[in-house]
């Protein structure tokens, strides 16, 4: 299956009427989202970073101009998520504190590590986001969320589902050994749990939502729904982490062997309408 051609789109701009429990009205998905959220400008940079140091590497012009087309749609993801953080201050959240402190630890992490194992921690890394951009189309609820953050969410999901290959593929050039791969997977699976939870924990306490309340809330809407009928996405842990980690370590693992490439044009009509609703001006699906 071959890659799609990487086209970075203009962000959607403006999170000022996005209400503070914009996740079907709840704080808990609301946080969990947002606690991703958090981590995205900073880590998606840091992706930037790891692949563009090995770019007199690529020979092959193909996956140069997807590296750059990957490098271009990160950085307009980073900043579309940054605009957003202006919204979860203005609504009182204490964000800076934790954005501190995780830019000073990853940054720590970032020097202590050897360029291959940044490169293979954000191919792993990226295969997270490709399921969730995956999941964004095939299984979240989107018609619950705020069309400002649908938009934002579903067009940052089409150009993961682009880009998903290009960190695997620079990997495999530079250094396609099996035990760099795997440590680049456990690399990502420690920062990205530890720092979501970090995150989601961290804005739930503003809302005076102690962990086990979090999960008891979420298990009431879990079965709220199933008693509607409505279809729920199976739990964070088994849905991301547990699938992502048993694909990645198939030793025959491909980012393109999952052939889902067609989801990125339906995510992008998704955004398409969410644009619409939230009475933007066009922009995001250029
Ligand atoms: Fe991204
Ligand atoms: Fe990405």
């Amino acid at each position: 299956m071959n890659r799609p051609t990487i086209t970075p789109r203009k962000p959607p701009l403006g999170f000022q009427d996005v209400p503070k429990h914009w996740f079907a009205g709840e704080a808990v998905p609301s946080h969990i989202a947002n606690g991703v959220n958090l981590l995205f400008p900073h880590g998606e940079r840091f992706f930037v970073r790891s692949v563009y140091h090995f770019l007199d590497r690529i020979e092959d012009p193909e996956l140069r101009a997807a590296v750059k087309g990957f490098g271009n749609q990160e950085g307009r993801h980073a900043r579309a998520h940054e605009d957003y953080f202006d919204t979860l201050r203005s609504h009182g959240y204490e964000i800076d504190r934790f954005l501190k402190v995780y830019a000073w630890i990853s940054s720590r992490t970032e020097k202590l590590s050897s360029p291959k194992l940044r490169l293979a921690t954000t191919a792993a890394a990226e295969h997270f986001t490709a399921i969730m951009a995956e999941g964004a189309a095939t299984e979240m609820p989107f018609d619950l969320v705020h069309p400002a953050m649908r938009e934002l969410l579903l067009w940052h999901a089409a150009e993961e589902l682009e880009h998903k290959s290009v960190a695997f593929d620079v990997l495999q050039r530079v250094d396609p050994s099996y035990r760099l791969r795997i440590a680049g997977l456990a690399m990502s699976t420690a920062m990205l749990s530890v720092w979501w939870a970090a995150a989601t924990l961290m804005l739930l306490r503003q809302d005076g939502i102690g962990p086990l309340d979090a999960l008891r809330r979420l298990r009431a809407m879990r079965t709220a729904a199933q008693a509607a009928g409505v279809k729920t996405p199976a739990p964070l842990g088994k849905r991301v982490f547990a699938r992502g980690i048993r694909e990645y370590l198939k030793r025959d693992f491909h980012p393109d062997k999952n052939d889902n490439y067609h989801l990125a044009g339906e995510l992008l009509a998704r955004a398409e309408s969410a644009r619409k609703e939230a009475g933007r001006p066009s922009g995001a699906v250029a």
